[in-house]
Order: structure tokens, then sequence, then C-alpha cells
């Protein structure tokens, strides 16, 4: 099966799912997207309030900043591939529970899986927690792990994982904000440095 064929089966199953509760206050399912040969994975945390209208990741307030962060290292979305770790907004953007984190990010294994990016770029807490946990290197807070390059084993696909704050961060705070610019300046280099761009 191509990559654009898994992707969609992914997509499709997300679209039906009702594995946690959150299909029941769901507008819409989040699957993520962007390009089947990304080189560049962006793992957020989950679907806010226009995300679950719209069906597409980061589309409302934050998804325009990552839009100018993304800018700012040469990218586009087209390029590269966003996915979050819920596909489903959890009501008033609370905060991912464990149980939703383990139910929903097999759908997020088989898009990485399928996808085979040589960088992942994490985007906040909860994306660089469960992608770390999934690499086994040990993790003491988003601020204590951002800006750093680490060379992993994801899936059995050996990457350069690059957690960063998540981009909401850099709408309430300046100091966030200057860190995420820092952060995404860091990336293009990288992106350049291993041949990643299109
Ligand atoms: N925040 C996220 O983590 N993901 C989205 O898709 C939107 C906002």
């Amino acid at each position: 099966m191509s990559k654009a064929v898994v992707l969609e089966t992914v997509a499709s199953e997300v679209r039906a799912c009702t594995k946690c509760s959150l299909w029941k206050t769901r507008k819409n399912a989040v699957p993520g997207e962007g390009s089947p040969d990304a080189k560049v994975f962006f793992v957020g945390e989950a679907p806010g309030y226009w995300e679950d209208v719209k069906g597409e990741p980061f589309v409302g307030a934050a998804g325009k900043f990552l839009d100018t962060l993304f800018a700012e290292a040469g990218v586009s979305r087209s390029q590269v591939f966003i996915g979050n770790v819920l596909k489903c907004r959890p009501p008033n953007n609370r905060a991912p529970s464990p149980a939703e984190i383990e139910i929903c990010t097999p759908f997020l294994d088989r898009q990485i899986a399928a996808i085979k990016p040589k960088l992942i770029v994490t985007l906040g807490n909860y994306s660089t927690a469960y992608i770390f946990a999934k690499a086994m290197l040990p993790f003491n807070g988003i601020t204590n792990a951002r800006g750093k390059f680490y060379q992993a084993n994801v899936l059995g696909l050996a990457v350069t994982l690059f957690p960063t704050l998540h981009p909401a961060a850099g709408l309430y705070s300046a100091r966030y904000k200057q860190l995420l610019f820092e952060d995404f300046r860091l990336l293009k280099a990288k992106i350049l440095d291993l041949g990643l761009a299109i």
C-alpha cells in the first residue's frame, strides 16, 4: 500500500472512531494533514475550537502563529505533515487524559510509521512526553527539553527529534514567543543541514 493510501485509511478510521468518549462532543475529528512524502513531522497536542469546527489541524490562533513560525523556518504546510496526539477535541480544551492518549496514539504511530520522517518536531509537553517515551529518552518537562536535537529511534525509525514549546504558549508570553522564534531558526538550519528542504 502506498503512503497516501495508508494515511487515507487512518484518516477514515479516525473520522469514524468511537474508542473513547471524545467522539460524543466532537464536531469533526482532526486526523492530521500534509504531504505523504514529508521529511518533517510536527506533532501537536489536540484539536481546539477551530480545529474541531473545520476538521483540520492548527487553524485557530495558535495555528496562525505556527504559520508565522513555519515561514521563519522556511517550510510550508504542504511540505510537512502535522498530526496531533489526540485526534478529537477535549471539551473546553482540557488536557488530554492518560487513557485518551493511550487509546488514540496508535493512529499517530501509524501516521509516523507510514511517512517515515527524518525529523520529528514535538510542540509542547504532551507530544514531547509521548514521543520521548517511545524513544526511551528521559523527559523532564518541555522547558528543559526544548531547543535541542536528539538522535533517537522511534517505531524502528532512526530520527532526529526536536522538541519546542507549543505555539499557543507564544501567544500569552513574550518570552515564550521569543524562544519559539529562536527554536524555529535552529530548525531552519537543521533542515538545510540534513538536506530535508524540498
Ligand atoms: N493545538 C494543538 O495542539 N493542535 C491543534 O491542531 C491545534 C491547536
